[in-house]
């Protein structure tokens, strides 16, 4: 039902200096797969088969990872290092891969909105990759959970954790109204509050579905926190028209933006994913 996803890869990824010089950061591998690679199979595991990225200069080895790699594919044929290829030949069968640049950053928010052409006048799905999600196998990946509450509601859906009040004034934060256990109503959101001041300790992370009529409302939106268009001030407008649910997902969440996160995924990712293969 939703069939495209966006994922805004044009950041720098500073934090990653000197790694991210020359490769992007969505291309650091989490044990043996990049992260846009994760996030690119959690979109398929939701139906979202058409893949839209908001690339920036120098982020040509996405598009490359997306490809076939011809002479590499035809030097180890036949041999059991091919078994390697096996999840991403699935991808490229099963997917579309589109691409369109931001040539300035300008923010999430911008990001989104130069996404447009590839978009549409529909609802999608956007990952941002350093976010890594992992659910348990039996478990439904967390953007299939919120295309689920998208059936429910057809209204946008973004994800929420709970974070400790320390490290609050990191993220966007919600102020909602409990539908139930892991379901709420945004009524308002600031985007990286002092603790003081957060409406509470929900945290908005890095997967969203939104409605389309999220593009005029960030063309409508200016500037915000640090001189950047930003994403939560067109979503918080959104909640104000109409609705907007936020849902505390299942499963964990890695903020592999940071050097610790980063870490801790690729042990997690090791024991838990890649010594059960
Ligand atoms: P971040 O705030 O994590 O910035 O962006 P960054 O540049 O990736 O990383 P650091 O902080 O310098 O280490 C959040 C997401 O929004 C995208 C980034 O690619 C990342 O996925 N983004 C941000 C854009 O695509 N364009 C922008 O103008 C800003």
């Amino acid at each position: 039902m939703i069939s495209k996803c966006l994922y805004p890869v044009a950041g720098y990824g500073t934090r990653f200096l000197p790694a991210t010089k020359s490769i992007p950061k969505e291309m650091l591998p989490v044990v043996d797969k990049p992260l846009i690679h994760y996030a690119v199979e959690e979109a398929m595991s939701a139906g979202m088969i058409n893949n839209a990225f908001v690339t920036g200069r120098g982020k040509y080895s996405i598009s490359d990872h997306f490809d076939i790699s011809y002479e590499m594919e035809n030097e180890i044929s036949g041999t059991g290092k091919e078994e390697k290829l096996k999840e991403i030949r699935e991808l490229l069968a099963n997917c579309t891969f589109t691409y369109t640049r931001q040539k300035q950053m300008k923010g999430l928010g911008h990001a989104v909105l130069t996404g447009e052409n590839m978009i549409g006048d529909q609802a999608f799905g956007v990952i941002l990759a350093d976010d890594l999600c992992i659910t348990e196998p039996d478990e439904d990946s967390v953007m299939k959970q919120m295309v689920g509450l998208y059936k429910q509601f057809r209204c946008s859906i973004i994800a929420i954790e709970e974070v400790p009040r320390e490290n609050i004034s990191s993220y966007g934060v919600i102020d909602g109204e409990m539908i139930s256990d892991n379901i709420f109503r945004v009524k308002d959101m600031v985007e990286k509050p002092p603790a003081d001041k957060a409406p509470s300790n929900l945290a908005v992370i890095g997967r969203y579905i939104l409605t389309p009529d999220i593009f005029d409302l960030l063309r409508d939106t200016q500037p915000g926190t640090g001189g950047e268009i930003q994403l939560t001030d067109a979503i918080k407008a959104q909640a104000k028209n109409g609705c907007v649910m936020a849902y505390k997902f299942k499963g964990r969440r890695f903020d592999c933006g940071s050097v610790e996160g980063f870490v801790e995924a690729t042990n997690y990712c090791y024991e838990n994913i890649y010594k059960k293969k």
